[in-house]
């Protein structure tokens, strides 16, 4: 439901486009206040739209400001200029910010930061529990958001005895038994193995899949941000880049430049290309790179 619904009938003029629109980011700029008392722009004059179902992923080195703007979706920081629409509300409007962060989940990288209780279906009850969501609603709540991410064996089981992996998936049930529109996820991975990457993964885009959940996934992981539908690119506090996977990593060179990695298929592919062999340089992934050589191949 959006936070901008109105009466049916009235006409608002570009209510349709903002109907779809998840977050509307609009000239964000946050500034912190450093040790010796100046401001340092950790995000400049920002602007986006993310669209509701979207998947996106958001890129960028080392400090340029990623969390910074993961935070600002939910309202857990607010922006020193400018604005961020939540499905139309305001963070700007402390009247909005509960029903913004009932809205946005957040999942962060540390999973044993996260996880309070001392078992799984009481942790994924948390939050439930604390705006005050009643019993039989929150217990249909917990068996739904463990049988998303594929958990409910482990109902009864202590987190602490969990994989990196599955421990973030119950933090990914926490922040279900919430009902978001949108989950953001500031480097899950990070802390994971291959096993628990792809567990995570698999479960975020199930979940957007399936269930329609905006997703915004922050990742130094190329390779995960080539599943998404869109890309950002952050660098030192400004968006300088927005794109599908194929347009953002197509662009070898300029990524470089700011410092981030490109997925090993597209800079192969780009190189091959560059060096005058008649491969698509837009390649994405190892089967996309293993079909455009395949001609070359059976030349040999
Ligand atoms: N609480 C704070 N006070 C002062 N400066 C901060 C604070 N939090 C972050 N910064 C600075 O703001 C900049 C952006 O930080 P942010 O955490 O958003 O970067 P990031 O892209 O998430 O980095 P990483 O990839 O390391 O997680 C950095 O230079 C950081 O040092
Ligand atoms: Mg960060």
């Amino acid at each position: 439901m959006s936070a901008g619904s109105t009466r049916p009938g009235r006409y608002i003029p570009g209510k349709e486009i903002m109907d779809s629109v998840m977050f509307e980011i609009r000239h964000l700029t946050h500034a912190y206040e450093t040790e010796d008392g100046q401001a340092y722009r950790a995000l400049d004059d920002v602007s986006c739209r993310i669209r509701k179902g979207e998947f996106t992923a958001v890129i960028g080195t080392n400090g340029s400001g990623k969390s910074t703007l993961a935070r600002h979706l939910n309202a857990l920081l607010l922006p020193t200029e400018g604005d961020v629409l939540v499905e139309g509300m305001s963070v700007n409007d402390p009247e909005n910010i509960w029903p913004i962060r009932q809205k946005v989940g957040m999942v962060f990288q540390n999973p044993d930061n996260q996880l309070v209780a001392a078992v799984v279906e009481e942790e994924v009850a948390f939050g439930p529990e604390n705006i005050g969501v009643p019993r039989e609603e929150i217990l249909r709540r917990v068996e739904t958001a463990l049988e998303k991410v594929g958990m409910t064996q482990y109902r009864h089981h202590s987190p602490a005895m969990l994989s990196g992996g599955q421990k973030q998936r119950i933090a990914i049930a926490g922040v279900l038994a919430m009902k978001p529109d949108c989950i953001i996820l500031d480097e899950p991975t990070a802390m994971l193995d291959p096993v628990g990457r792809r567990e995570v993964m698999d479960t975020v885009h199930e979940l957007n899949r399936k269930e329609g959940i905006s997703v915004v996934l922050i990742t130094h992981f190329m390779e995960e941000a080539v599943t998404a539908d869109r890309v950002l690119v952050i660098h030192r506090g400004h968006l300088v880049m927005d794109g599908t996977p194929r347009e953002v990593f197509s662009q070898p060179e300029k990524l470089k430049t700011i410092g981030l990695d490109v997925p090993v298929p597209a800079d192969l592919a780009h190189l091959l290309h560059k060096k005058g062999l008649a491969v698509r340089a837009d390649c994405m992934t190892d089967e996309e790179l293993g079909d455009a050589l395949c001609p070359f191949v059976s030349k040999i």
